[in-house]
């Protein structure tokens, strides 16, 4: 069956945890890998054929974005909550604007006013919010592992918007889509990425390291000792597979005919006192300045998942000059995100176009 173009799942039966899988989750037109993860908490658990298809899948929606296709129904009637416990300019929006795209009910939960100030559980407020309609529940968190506890209760789906130090399954994704958008041939094989900075602190890191690694990119992690503490390690053991990648300090290496370099944000609000002796002495030796990129290859790319610290991790004029995709970056995690909502919603069984579908095995 050929669906509306408005309709981006919905073909066939969702998957649920005895049911058929769609052939199409998102609603592609053609038959693709099964999706079979209710939730999304992390890239580790991402096969490479799923994360391509998180990739069309955006590709898809991006149409929409862009005006091209009319809105989504997708989400028609079902209830996605935003729960962040931290900050957030850049993800927050654009799940809601994502969600708005796929025509769902949005509700944006602020930490600061409600009953968490006075205590509340976050299984408390997980059940709360799934009483009130949450059905996809999108959260970010300080602790480490806080969505993984959430998910082991909530009848809807969980997607990790940033948990602690450990992963930020969505920005890798995003940050992989527009990679591919900029090398010749669109294939990462053999391409050198480099992730400078506060490797330590970075669930931009983490993440990226599994899905840049599926995509058989040459990944190197660069900065201060203090701020690679146990990748090292990591990286002897190998990720798995023919997953590798290079830890080093020598910045220079590190640039040498670089293909992409990603900047990490110094986490002035992690940092421990004693693992950078100044943050001008960082700005000295590892600042991504002009004169070090001209070391890189001449079509290499400036990312920055942001919320940049211009003057210190990156220079203001490399934020905003010409290799920058910063900004594309931004827009990209709409699509990219529209993608993850549909295919966790279609995973979790997520009629469209009904009313929020009830929930079995406990009360409402
Ligand atoms: N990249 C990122 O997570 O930005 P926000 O903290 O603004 O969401």
């Amino acid at each position: 069956m050929t669906l509306p173009e408005t309709e981006v799942t919905g073909a066939g039966p969702a998957a649920g945890p005895t049911g058929a899988r769609p052939a199409d989750p998102a609603g592609l037109g053609t038959p693709q890998p099964a999706w079979p993860h209710r939730h999304l908490l992390d890239t580790d658990a991402l096969t490479w054929p799923q994360i391509e298809l998180v990739l069309d899948t955006a590709r898809h929606m991006g149409e929409i974005v862009a005006g091209a296709r009319p809105r989504s129904t997708t989400l028609r009637g079902i209830g996605v909550t935003n729960l962040f416990y931290e900050a957030s300019t850049r993800t927050r929006v654009s799940f809601e604007v994502a969600a708005k795209h796929l025509s769902a009910d949005v509700v944006n939960v602020a930490v600061s006013g409600s009953s968490i100030e006075k205590g509340e559980s976050l299984l408390d407020t997980m059940r709360t919010l799934e009483a009130l309609g949450a059905r996809v529940l999108v959260m970010r968190h300080a602790v480490s592992g806080a969505p993984y506890l959430v998910s082991r209760e909530f009848r809807g789906a969980v997607v990790n918007a940033g948990d602690g130090w450990h992963a930020h399954p969505t920005q890798a994704l995003l940050d992989l889509y527009t990679l591919l958008g900029h090398v010749p041939g669109g294939s990462l094989r053999g391409r050198k990425v480099v992730i400078l900075g506060d490797v330590l602190h970075s669930r931009v890191a983490r993440s990226n390291l599994w899905t840049l690694t599926a995509a058989g990119a040459d990944v190197w992690l660069c900065g201060p000792a203090t701020l690679l503490r146990g990748f090292e390690a990591w990286a002897a053991a190998g990720v798995g597979g023919a997953r590798r990648f290079t830890v080093t300090t020598d910045m220079a290496a590190a640039l040498a005919d670089a293909d992409a370099v990603m900047a990490l944000r110094i986490q002035k609000e992690r940092m421990a006192s004693g693992l950078l002796p100044s943050l001008g002495e960082y700005v000295a030796r590892f600042g991504l300045t002009r004169e070090r990129l001209a070391a890189t290859s001449p079509s290499c790319i400036v990312m920055h998942p942001g919320p940049m610290n211009e003057g210190v991790e990156i220079a203001a004029d490399v934020a905003t000059g010409p290799s920058s995709v910063v900004t594309e970056q931004v827009a990209n995690g709409v699509a990219v995100r529209m993608a993850v909502l549909a295919l966790v919603a279609s995973a979790a069984g997520l009629s469209t176009g009904l009313p929020a579908p009830r929930l079995t095995g406990g009360a409402q």
